[in-house]
């Protein structure tokens, strides 16, 4: 199962996993973790999708816990060339799309560096899957013609330009839920209204998924409780939740004004 191979005949795949339910995995992420040889894996990738792959195949899990994140990345460089050394076909897979904030350039690159064939196959990122599958349109007509995806921890909060940020419609956040009460804050600070809507979408699209709204005043005060992995969408397309969802649909409407004879 070990053997050596000329590395100039392995390919590596940089796989978008998807935002967690299985079947939001595109068919050629499939089709290829089907034929994988070594599949190098990320925290946010479920079970069931690894269950998808080649059941022959070496798993290995570099999932990035807290700490020195460019420590953390060299050693996921070591593996990836390590393996690409190795096997025929390597799978780099990763939680939503391998390009938002997945480092998924960085890892093309040093592939492309030392020789390696890459093909990228993008996976929907939990940055859209999430807003979409709560009810979240990320853009109206009429209310929010652009939107804008942000990283909100602790490094990223620190470089972010918040008075360009609070002119964007909609606002998305990925790993925002510990910072949110600064977060909040801070836009507050640039103008965004006290009632802004806010929803955390947790664990988007698995069977524990759970989501979460409120105000940004709310948020800013520590009175929303949410756990990560969560997607936090801030702006006024949040309220469109509430339409879709209690919005009955038009048969039933047609049906009630039939017995109360009422025109439709
Ligand atoms: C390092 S980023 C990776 C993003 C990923 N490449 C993507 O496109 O979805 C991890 C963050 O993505 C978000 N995330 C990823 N999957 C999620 C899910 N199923 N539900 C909610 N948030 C998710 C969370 O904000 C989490 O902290």
């Amino acid at each position: 199962l070990y053997e050596y191979q000329d590395s100039t005949t392995s390919k590596v795949y940089l796989v978008g996993a998807g935002p967690g339910d299985p079947e939001l995995l595109t068919l050629r992420a499939a089709k290829i973790l089907a034929m994988a040889d070594v599949v190098i894996y990320d925290r946010l990738v479920s079970a069931e999708i690894l269950a998808l792959a080649n059941a022959e195949a070496r798993f290995v899990y570099v999932g990035k816990q807290q700490g020195d994140q460019d420590r953390i990345q060299e050693e996921i460089s070591k593996h990836l060339l390590h393996f690409a050394a190795r096997y025929k076909t390597v799978v780099r897979l990763k939680g939503g799309d391998p390009m938002v904030f997945a480092r998924g350039a960085e890892e093309w690159l040093l592939l492309r560096e030392n020789g390696y064939d890459v093909e990228v196959i993008p996976g929907i990122s939990s940055a859209v899957a999430g807003p979409t599958q709560a009810g979240i349109p990320l853009t109206l007509r009429g209310v929010a013609a652009s939107f804008t995806v942000v990283a909100g921890h602790r490094q990223s909060i620190m470089e972010t330009n918040w008075a360009d940020l609070a002119k964007v419609d909609t606002i998305v956040v990925l790993m925002g839920v510990e910072n949110r009460e600064l977060i909040a804050e801070s836009l507050i600070q640039q103008g965004r209204p006290l009632d802004q809507p806010v929803a955390f979408i947790e664990r988007a699209t698995t069977e524990r998924r759970r989501v979460v709204t409120g105000t940004l005043e709310e948020m800013a005060k520590g009175r929303l409780q949410v756990e990560s992995p969560a997607v936090l969408v801030i702006g006024e397309v949040v309220r469109m939740r509430q339409q879709l969802l209690d919005a009955p649909p038009a048969r039933i409407r047609e049906e009630i004004a039939v017995r109360q004879d009422l025109k439709v």
